[in-house]
């Protein structure tokens, strides 16, 4: 179709569950998924020189300098499969600094999702967290334990996830929220992250489903 593709943007604290709903969304939607932080743990994983930088900050639960995560996330938006798929951005801009490079640049969602979850919710979701290196997929030890064995063996955990560096990440992320959120308010939809995953992405799917008929509605007006 000649309808612009959708571009959204998921926010929230971390293990607010943007990295669990964006599977899901992806599914549904068939959007381009693109996560700072995994491209970042990719690099780490690879050796590479921006992950090598990286590490350090992502160790320490600090955020990592705007100029290197924005080269990144930019070079993989002007991609082909982003344009015309459309984009589900999952981790950036997580500064002020970071939401003004986009707006420079004209890159703007059609709507900014907020999970919302208590903080002593947050702390038990990062502690528990397992992923699978080898799917990406991301579990629980109670809330989401693995489906085998041969699975729960090779499950790893992220070494930011300790109860004291998810206590800084919550600090920083709190720090930085409402500068962002200043930039994109009018398309600003919270959510109630703490329920069960499905109802939670039950809300997501009829928000984005509504913002992509308004998306078709304007392109045939014209
Ligand atoms: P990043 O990977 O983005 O970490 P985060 O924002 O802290 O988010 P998380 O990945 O921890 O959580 P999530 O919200 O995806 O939750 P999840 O679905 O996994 O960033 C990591 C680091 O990279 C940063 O600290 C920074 O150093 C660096 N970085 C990244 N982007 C950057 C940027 N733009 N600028 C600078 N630095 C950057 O769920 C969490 C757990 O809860 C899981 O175990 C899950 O199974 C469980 N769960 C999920 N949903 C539910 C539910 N509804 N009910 C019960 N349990 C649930």
């Amino acid at each position: 179709s000649t309808c612009e593709p959708l571009k959204v943007m998921i926010s929230g604290a971390p293990a607010s569950g943007k990295g669990t709903q964006c599977e899901l969304i992806v599914q549904k939607f068939g959007l381009v998924h693109i996560s700072t932080g995994d491209l970042l743990r990719a690099e780490v994983s690879a050796g590479s020189e921006i992950g090598n930088k990286a590490k350090e900050f992502m160790n320490a639960g600090q955020l990592v300098p705007d100029e290197i995560v924005t080269a990144m996330v930019t070079a993989r938006l002007s991609h082909e499969d982003a344009k015309t798929k459309g984009w589900l951005l999952d981790g950036y801009p997580r500064s002020f600094a970071q939401a003004q490079s986009l707006e420079n640049l004209k890159i703007r969602p059609d709507v900014y999702v907020v999970l919302d979850v208590p903080d002593e919710i947050l702390i038990d979701r990062c502690v528990g967290r397992r992923l699978d290196p080898e799917t990406g997929k991301i579990y629980h030890l109670t809330n989401f334990p693995p489906e085998t064995e041969e699975i729960k063996a090779r499950l790893v955990t992220r070494p930011d996830d300790t109860e004291e560096k998810v206590k800084s990440r919550l600090e920083i992320y709190k720090q930085n929220a409402k500068a962002i959120l200043s930039t994109y308010s009018n398309i600003t939809k919270k959510i109630d992250g703490n329920r069960p995953k499905e109802m939670v992405f039950a809300d997501i799917e009829s928000l984005l489903s509504q913002a992509k008929r308004e998306k078709m509605k304007k392109t045939t007006a014209v």
